[in-house]
């Protein structure tokens, strides 16, 4: 690798390009094998101010015959079994995916978190550890094993950004219910650190998900499973300018197809500009919304000149009686929250050019708006509460898609993705996860010398199936 070393970085011996190119967060895997020289390289340093040599372990040693000799001659590499009391570790690398294969082997599942603990307390301060795993997939519906993993080692080590790996999709046959491909691997890292452990990651629980009735075949949706793909939204029209943040219509007219028929409803309960209700009409589907900011209803009223199948109130998607004029029950659902208050924290650059430009920087005053809470578990709830009502208006049988990020506040992970599933899932059925991977954004070296820090390119499209059986929205 040709790394001219930086005496300043304290991470690695990579120079700025190869650290820029390590820092997008989702990159195509060629092989199921996972490129661990590339996280070796990244993470952890040959020698050491202090003169010793970088060490590392990797959990199964068979992983080292994947490995360049140059990454692996220049460290010292240990097995788990060979850790002493005192050894102290600059980097480790755990691959968990046997666990998607074994979700109820609990004394497995104890086994790697306490292979994981032991890893941490070997760790130097500050050092990484990266764990490979997958979601499971399963006829029905999809186990988050990678997000639960990730909570139990959230209690001993602070988890920073992810990377995504993804597979070549394979070729996409319908499936009833609706899954997507398995193509996706999770590289999960972590960091140790003195500071106190995020209250929200300390409680984990061997937490089931809701699991999918077998002979309940929902609805025939098309052969869309990609379980990742890279869109390129075309260049924003003036008058949605003004929206902080509206999805493509083109990438919505995906999911529109996949999961509706022409004439049916399709419905998003936070519409901002309307981007989902042009994509359905576009699509010949017929298009109802609930808006908060009377000012983005307006805009998004102004985009449609037939407004025979359109059905937009203003009000609040958390209110029950916001529902009232909508038809009774929709066909699908494709909406976007607004990412906690992020909006409120984005860079100041950013800012400061919308606010020149006269653009708003984030939705409303509005104290019922979402991006208002600043409390993480108040927003939580309360966008529990909006999915809830819309999942009362759905078909038995339908699906909704979510499209969010997991977000990043002040150095601190809220994998808001992961909860949207933990919560949905005590009254949806998660069927799976989607990336939409963004190719077109410029890098920035964040955490350059220093950290760890991702450029977040890929967004989560959740989706869930409504149950045929019986179901309370309350
Ligand atoms: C991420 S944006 C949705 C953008 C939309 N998908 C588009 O492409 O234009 C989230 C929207 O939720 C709206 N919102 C926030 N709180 C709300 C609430 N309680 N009820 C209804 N809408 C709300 C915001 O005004 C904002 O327009």
């Amino acid at each position: 690798m040709n790394a001219k070393a930086d005496p300043k970085n304290r991470l690695n011996d990579l120079n700025s390009k190869l650290w820029l190119q390590f820092q997008k967060s989702w990159f195509a895997l060629s092989s199921p094998e996972p490129p661990v020289d590339e996280f070796i390289s990244f993470f952890s340093k040959k020698n050491y101010p202090d003169g010793h040599t970088g060490t590392v372990c990797l959990v199964p040693a068979s992983l080292t015959v994947h490995i360049q000799k140059s990454v692996l001659t220049q460290r010292t590499v240990l097995q788990i079994d060979a850790l002493s009391k005192d050894q102290k570790l600059d980097y480790a690398f755990y691959d968990a995916r046997f666990l998607a294969d074994n979700t109820e082997n609990i004394v497995l599942w104890q086994k790697t978190i306490e292979e994981l603990r032991l890893l941490a307390t070997a760790l130097r301060e500050l050092a990484y550890l990266t764990v490979v795993v997958r979601n499971q997939r399963n006829a029905h519906a999809t186990d988050p094993v990678a997000w639960r993993l990730a909570r139990h080692i959230s209690a001993f080590l602070t988890q920073k950004d992810e990377k995504i790996g993804c597979l070549e999709n394979q070729s996409s046959e319908q499936q009833i219910p609706w899954v997507p491909n398995d193509s996706i691997v999770y590289f999960l890292n972590f960091r140790k650190q003195n500071s106190a452990t995020d209250d929200l990651r300390s409680t984990p629980a061997f937490a089931t998900p809701k699991q999918a009735v077998e002979g309940e075949p929902g609805y025939a949706a098309k052969n869309f499973r990609d379980g990742w793909y890279v869109h390129r939204p075309p260049r924003r029209d003036k008058n949605v300018m003004l929206h902080p943040a509206k999805f493509p219509e083109d990438l919505v007219q995906r999911y529109i197809t996949n999961f509706t028929e022409p004439g049916e409803w399709v419905f998003d309960p936070m519409a901002g500009t309307g981007s989902s209700l042009v994509a359905a009409l576009a699509c010949s589907r017929k298009a109802a919304g609930i808006e908060l900011n009377p000012e983005f209803v307006k805009i998004a009223k102004s985009r449609f000149t037939v407004k025979k199948y359109l059905k937009l109130v203003t009000g609040d998607a958390a209110a029950p009686e916001s529902y009232h004029p909508l038809p009774e029950q929709m066909a699908y659902c494709i909406t976007s929250p607004p990412y906690w208050d992020m909006l409120r924290m984005r860079g100041a650059e950013t800012q400061a050019k919308r606010k020149k430009q006269g653009l708003q920087r984030w939705y409303s005053e509005d104290a019922r708006d979402l991006g208002n809470i600043a409390d993480y578990h108040a927003f939580l709830d309360l966008l529990e509460r909006v999915y809830r009502q819309v999942a009362g208006h759905l078909l038995p049988g339908r699906y909704m898609t979510i499209i969010v990020k997991n977000v990043k506040k002040q150095g601190t992970i809220y994998p808001l993705a992961w909860d949207i599933v933990e919560r949905l899932s005590a009254f949806l059925i998660f069927a799976g996860e989607q990336f939409w991977c963004q190719d077109d954004q410029r890098l920035a070296p964040f955490g350059y010398r220093y950290a760890w820090v991702s450029n977040t390119f890929h967004h989560y499209c959740l989706t869930f199936r409504k149950p045929e059986g019986s179901f309370s929205h309350k």
